[in-house]
């Protein structure tokens, strides 16, 4: 058995966040010891009330260590055009008892770092928790392998013309991360804007028939009609499953290394990812996908969803 690569994720489901969760908790490749959750696409009650319902549908023991309310210097700004009221708009839910980690998510982090040497740390949501763990406890930077988040562009932004909703909502978390030493990994909207969940996707989709196939195509209807409302895009992109797959399949995206440095000035460029090469390193940026490797491993995973 080849022994699987050691991750968490924190993230704000989010219809996007829910299948980066599912594909990351049934690959072979990964093994996904915690799940934390943060304030973005919806309050923290709610993007954790998905999480919880999500591992629980999975049928997985872990208990989400539960997030800060807001970004560290900010009040959050949440997304129910996409996400609708709950966050997680598209698939009702048995009633599963919602039990959480006793621990905030900054420390659950700092936990699951300090006793796991190597592991990855996925962000697909707002960086506030990494953030407040590295602030806290700097030493848990020496025990993570790499950070591989959703989040920034290379080129043009979605909230605003300059930033990527991920950053812009917490720009001084992700400043933080940027700047802490560990190896970065950033997929951005330069790439996940051209993975989209069109009607060649959902078809392929439904005909795999297994409850993790059923919970993908309820959830992206409703994504994409509301993507089509608030972004005018005929189908929605689906963002935060890049960072699992680009760890579970090398062949799903090309990396360039660069320079990326967070914008934190009170202006219009507030929240850029500004990415440069002729700057030491600091991040593989993703600026290549290929579609056919990625929806592959996408379906190969919503088939282990029995
Ligand atoms: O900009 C896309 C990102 O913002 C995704 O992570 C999506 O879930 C939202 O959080
Ligand atoms: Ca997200």
């Amino acid at each position: 058995m080849m022994n699987k690569q050691k991750i968490i994720i924190d993230c704000d489901p989010g219809h996007d966040d829910a299948i980066g969760l599912l594909v990351a908790y049934y690959s072979d490749e990964l093994d996904l010891i915690g799940v934390s959750t943060c304030a973005g696409n919806q309050t923290i009650d709610k993007t954790s009330r998905n999480a919880n319902n999500l591992l629980r549908f999975f049928n997985s023991d872990i208990k989400v260590a539960k997030g800060e309310t807001d970004p560290i210097k900010r009040k959050v700004k949440t997304c129910p055009e996409i996400h609708g009221e709950s966050g997680l708009d598209g698939y009702d839910f048995p009633k599963y008892k919602e039990e959480y980690d006793s621990r905030p998510a900054y420390q659950f982090i700092i936990d699951t770092v300090l006793a796991n040497k190597d592991i990855i740390v996925v962000t697909t949501g707002p960086m506030t928790n990494l953030a407040l763990a590295i602030s806290k406890c700097p030493d848990i930077t020496k025990n993570i392998k790499e950070i591989v988040l959703m989040g920034g562009s290379t080129t043009e932004g979605n909230i605003t013309p300059e930033a990527e909703f991920n950053i812009i909502v917490d720009p001084e978390a992700a400043d933080i991360c940027f700047k802490s030493g560990v190896p970065l990994r950033m997929l951005g909207l330069n790439v996940t804007r051209k993975i989209l969940v069109n009607n060649k996707v959902l078809t392929e989709a439904s005909k795999i028939n297994t409850r993790g196939s059923d919970l993908f195509v309820k959830l992206m209807k409703v994504f994409n009609e509301n993507q089509r409302t608030f972004f005018g895009l005929e189908f929605g992109p689906l963002h935060d499953p890049a960072t699992v797959v680009s760890l579970i399949n090398p062949k799903a995206f090309e990396f360039t290394p660069m320079h990326v440095e967070i914008d934190v000035t009170e202006t219009k460029y507030l929240g850029k990812t500004r990415c440069s090469k002729s700057k030491p390193f600091n991040c593989m940026v993703a600026t290549k996908v290929n579609l056919e490797e990625y929806w592959s491993t996408i379906f190969e995973n919503l088939r282990r969803c029995k």
